[in-house]
């Protein structure tokens, strides 16, 4: 037992002492000094060397997607480099593909500022900011779905399109780091002052526990927005929107935004889910049914207890596409959920003639 505690406490010591002397190396022998970062050829910014290009660019108040917060497995903060960035590095080989490492495409969390370095990133990240919102409704939609209202001051506001996310900056608690998390927002852009969130709990989950067991209706939550490309897009063809779970949001975004504005467009919305009392939203969407154009509410429960007195369909969303969509003929889909789902459905869509580029999907990864 003895040995076992020194050997402890000898592992712990030398981990220490090499963190320490990490540390001081990054402070000292790391020091790279100001460099010239160039951004689409005209911004240019004097930065301080030496740290990752996310957050570089975050000090600058430029903000990238970083759904996994700069750990390398999201795959979200791609940057295009055209001069510097050094070595491709290991780490960025599961998410950049070939051909966009060919065009200079890099994971921004990854490659450290160690020289001068252009970059190329969407004007539109430009309207990317940071924004403290107050907590004004924390409501429980299921045992394991909230419902997270959050509001700015009168004086501030947030454009998104319907469908975008926001991260959410989760605070250090519980001797956890302080890490950025994506969530889709539920409200139409027509909501500028207050954004509302459908928010799961991940037993274990850093942010998910920080907002289910901890938040409090009042509290500050820091938050940038907005990203994604993953919205509503304007047009005539039939819309096929599938979802499972909190992939419920950016579609909520997109059905409340076609029917304030009176969008004349077929639609269905497939929604799966395991029991009764893991449905949401039904009555709203029941009300959607009535209030907007053509849209159709079709839901089934994968394993439907005896207490859920369910007389609808039973299966999974994937059962539900086989038999109600005909075919991809003028249609375009929108998919929301884990990616299990979303690389079950999208095979059963092209088989049915959906073309790729008619199918715009978010995994909530
Ligand atoms: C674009 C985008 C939009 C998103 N929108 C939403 C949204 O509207 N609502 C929402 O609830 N979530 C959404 N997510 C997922 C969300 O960003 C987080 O990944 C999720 O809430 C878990 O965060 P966490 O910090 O609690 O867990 P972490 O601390 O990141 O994870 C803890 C552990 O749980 C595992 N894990 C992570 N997520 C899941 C999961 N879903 N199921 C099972 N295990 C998991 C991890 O592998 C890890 O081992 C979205 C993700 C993306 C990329
Ligand atoms: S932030 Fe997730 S991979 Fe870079």
């Amino acid at each position: 037992m003895e040995n076992i505690f020194t050997t402890v406490v000898a592992i712990s010591g030398i981990t220490g002492f090499l963190a320490l002397l990490l540390s001081i190396a990054n402070r000292t022998i790391a020091n790279y000094g100001d460099k010239k970062l160039i951004i689409n050829k005209e911004k240019e910014y004097i930065v301080e060397g030496g740290d990752n290009l996310l957050s570089t660019l975050n000090e600058q108040d430029i903000f990238i997607p970083s759904a996994c917060g700069g750990k390398g497995s999201c795959g979200y903060c791609k940057v295009k480099v055209i001069e510097g960035g050094g070595q491709f590095l290991a780490t960025e080989k599961g998410y950049v593909t070939e051909t966009e490492r060919l065009e200079g495409i890099r994971l921004s969390c990854q490659l450290r500022v160690k020289e001068d370095i252009k970059i190329e990133i969407p004007e539109e990240l430009f309207n990317v900011k940071q924004y403290e919102y107050t907590v004004t409704i924390l409501e429980d939609l299921t045992d394991k779905i909230k419902r997270v209202r959050l509001e700015l001051p009168e004086t501030l506001e947030i454009n998104y399109k319907p469908g975008q996310y926001i991260q959410i900056l989760t605070p250090v608690y519980d001797g956890n780091e302080e890490v950025y998390r994506a969530y889709s927002i539920t409200t139409p852009p027509s909501s500028k002052q207050a954004i509302e969130l459908f928010i799961g709990y991940v037993p274990d989950g850093i942010c998910t526990t920080y907002i289910h067991k901890h938040l409090k209706v009042n509290d500050k939550l820091n938050v940038v927005g907005p990203f994604g490309d993953f919205y509503y897009r304007e047009g005539d063809k039939e819309m096929v929107l599938v979802a499972i779970g909190t992939g419920m949001a950016p579609i909520m975004s997109i059905l409340r935004y076609m029917n304030e504005n009176r969008i004349e467009r077929k639609a269905t919305l497939y929604f799966g889910a395991r029991t009764r009392s893991d449905m949401f939203m039904t009555e709203e969407l029941k009300k959607l049914e009535e209030t907007m154009y053509d849209f159709t509410y079709i839901n089934c429960l994968s394993r439907p207890t005896a207490q859920c007195e369910w007389k609808g369909e039973v299966g999974r969303v994937t059962d539900l596409i086989e038999s109600y969509v005909d075919n991809g003929d003028n249609k375009e889909a929108y998919l929301c959920g884990n990616p299990p789902m979303i690389d079950s459905v999208i095979p059963i869509l092209k088989e049915k003639g959906f073309a790729d580029k008619d199918i715009y999907f978010d995994k909530f990864d």
